[in-house]
């Protein structure tokens, strides 16, 4: 039986993973602040809601502790990690940033999944096919004036996935994927941004006018079927527009 925990389900990528995974029969714990009312009503037996504040290294370290991620695990053949929750907030040039915004970001964009990566890891010794993939960014290999938080936090998702690789652990592949500029809420917010806060944002005013948005149905579908397919993890860090031949079904 495969199984999968995922982060940010309520929205855009996440929301669309969740819905591609639970049309495969995939049985998904996911974990946000809110629940997905739509989901949750569409698949009650597959999907596994869990209201948390991932910014939150206390909270994530309570539940961890209670054994949730274990026990749901227990009974998988394949158990697969898509660390997806992220913000781009707080956005600006550094010394204008709020701290606890920088501290949130990171604790969300880095902390979580490289805790939620190790618990996993710890939690599925025992099989054979365990795959983690984090939603990365092309932000993780360019620099943005504005994004030092959020191309910072995305770096370090792509270094760790390149040192698990090297650990060669039992049966794991990672990957760190960048899923190319997707027309969801983080979009909309940069877009809502000043230039003097984020001076490249007419660029990404001209995506959305031009129609280059990806949406999130079709980045999720190339996501997960990447994510299923023989060749997950051959790269530690890669994007997912340019992946050649990923079979969409
Ligand atoms: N959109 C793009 O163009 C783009 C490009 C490159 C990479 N990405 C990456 O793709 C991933 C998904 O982005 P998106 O565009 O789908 O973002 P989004 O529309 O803003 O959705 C973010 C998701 O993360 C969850 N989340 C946010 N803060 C959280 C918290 N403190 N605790 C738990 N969950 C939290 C949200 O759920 P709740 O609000 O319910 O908590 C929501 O489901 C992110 O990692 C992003 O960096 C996106």
């Amino acid at each position: 039986m495969i199984k999968a925990v995922l982060t940010g389900h309520t929205r855009g990528l996440g929301a669309a993973i969740a819905r591609n995974l639970l049309a495969r029969n995939v049985s998904v714990l996911a974990i946000a602040r809110h629940r997905n009312a739509e989901l949750g009503a569409r698949h009650p037996e597959l999907l596994q809601q869990v209201e948390l504040d991932l910014a939150d290294p206390a909270a994530l370290q309570d539940w961890l502790e209670s054994g949730a991620q274990h026990r749901f695990f227990s009974d998988s053949t394949t158990a697969l990690l898509i660390n997806n929750a992220g913000v781009l907030q707080p956005i600006g040039p550094a010394g204008t940033l709020d701290i606890t915004a920088v501290g949130r970001a990171v604790a969300l964009n880095v902390a979580t999944p490289l805790i939620l990566a190790s618990a996993m890891i710890a939690a599925t010794n025992k099989l054979s096919d365990r795959r983690i993939l984090h939603v990365s960014s092309g932000a993780a290999q360019n620099a943005y004036p504005g994004w030092s938080i959020y191309c910072a936090s995305k770096a370090a998702l792509d270094h760790h996935a390149r040192c698990l690789a090297l650990e060669e652990t039992d049966s794991l592949r990672v990957c760190s994927l960048a899923p190319g500029v997707i027309d969801t809420d983080m979009q909309t917010e940069i877009r809502a941004c000043t230039e003097k806060q984020f001076p490249p944002r007419e660029k990404f005013v001209a995506l959305k006018n031009e129609r280059q948005l990806a949406l999130p149905a079709d980045a999720a579908a190339r996501l997960v079927a990447y994510l299923l397919s023989q060749k997950f993890g051959q790269t530690a860090v890669t994007d997912l527009r340019t992946l050649p031949d990923v079979n969409l079904r």
